[in-house]
């Protein structure tokens, strides 16, 4: 079906308020065109713009991307300093993009760590962006679930330490206060390209109860028709969050 075509299927009362998406692929796609892995990343970017934009037209509010993961530290060393380059240069040259279109930039992860660069960059995008209000676009930069859930236990431990929490009020919302996304809704829709089927470390307190929706296509081929595609299936699922069927489909 059309680009269009599938646009104009999308509920837009039924958009997922939150998309978290897990990139991946990039390194399978440049090896079989014959390339480095770098290339991949490369190539990666433009569907990182393609859907950052599809999301800011229908009018979704919040779209977070893995973009480096703490495991991701492990890899060459070749491969993680273009990575980090490549950061630099995609923030620098997408400002414009996110400005025009009332973008604000937003990080989570452990950013102590990254390269000077690579953090000057994007907390210099953070700050130009701060005050726009059409979607906040959050990048997952040095990002682990289990690292964010230690640090967050840390922060509260040290509250209960100095007595401004008590043991026995700790209740989610004090957990999710405590986590790099406080703030942010959790997501409702997870999507993850390339055909693994694993969540990887990402989001795990937060995607408690998202659809998790997982396609083949490998991250620098997915276009904004992919994202229709996923929307659909995320609109033609019954999320029960527990109740029967019949309960939500107010049968009862
Ligand atoms: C995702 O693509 C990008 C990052 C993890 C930074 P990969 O680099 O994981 O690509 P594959 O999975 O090896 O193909
Ligand atoms: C997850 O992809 C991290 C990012 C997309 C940034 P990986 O390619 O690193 O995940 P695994 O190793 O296949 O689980
Ligand atoms: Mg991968």
């Amino acid at each position: 079906m059309s680009e269009d075509l599938l646009k104009n299927k999308i509920d837009l009362l039924k958009l997922p308020e939150h998309i978290a998406t897990i990139m991946d692929g990039n390194g399978r796609w440049a090896k079989s065109q014959g390339h480095l892995r770098v290339f991949g990343h490369k190539k990666g970017v433009k569907s990182v713009r393609e859907i950052t934009e599809a999301c800011a037209e229908l009018g979704v509010p919040y779209l977070t991307l893995y973009a480096f993961s703490t495991e991701n530290w492990q890899r060459p060393k070749l491969e993680v300093n273009a990575l980090m380059s490549l950061l630099v240069d995609t923030i620098g040259n997408e400002m414009r993009t996110l400005q025009e279109n009332n973008i604000k930039l937003n990080a989570i992860g452990d950013l102590s760590r990254l390269p000077n660069k690579t953090r000057k960059a994007l907390l210099n995008g953070i700050e130009k962006t701060q005050s726009n209000d059409r979607m906040t676009l959050t990048l997952a930069l040095n990002y682990s679930s289990r690292w964010e859930i230690t640090m967050a236990m840390k922060k509260i431990a040290e509250r209960v330490k100095t007595g401004e929490i008590m043991p026995e009020n700790i209740d989610e919302e004090i957990i999710q206060q405590h986590l790099e996304t406080s703030g942010l809704p959790d997501p409702e829709l997870m999507i993850r390209t390339s055909g693994e089927l694993r969540i990887s470390n990402y989001l795990l307190w937060q995607l408690a109860y998202a659809e998790l929706y997982f396609t083949d296509v490998l991250w620098p081929d997915f276009r904004k028709v992919h994202l229709y595609e996923a929307i659909l299936d995320f609109q033609n699922r019954e999320r029960r969050f527990g109740k029967t069927g019949d309960q939500v489909s107010n049968k009862t």
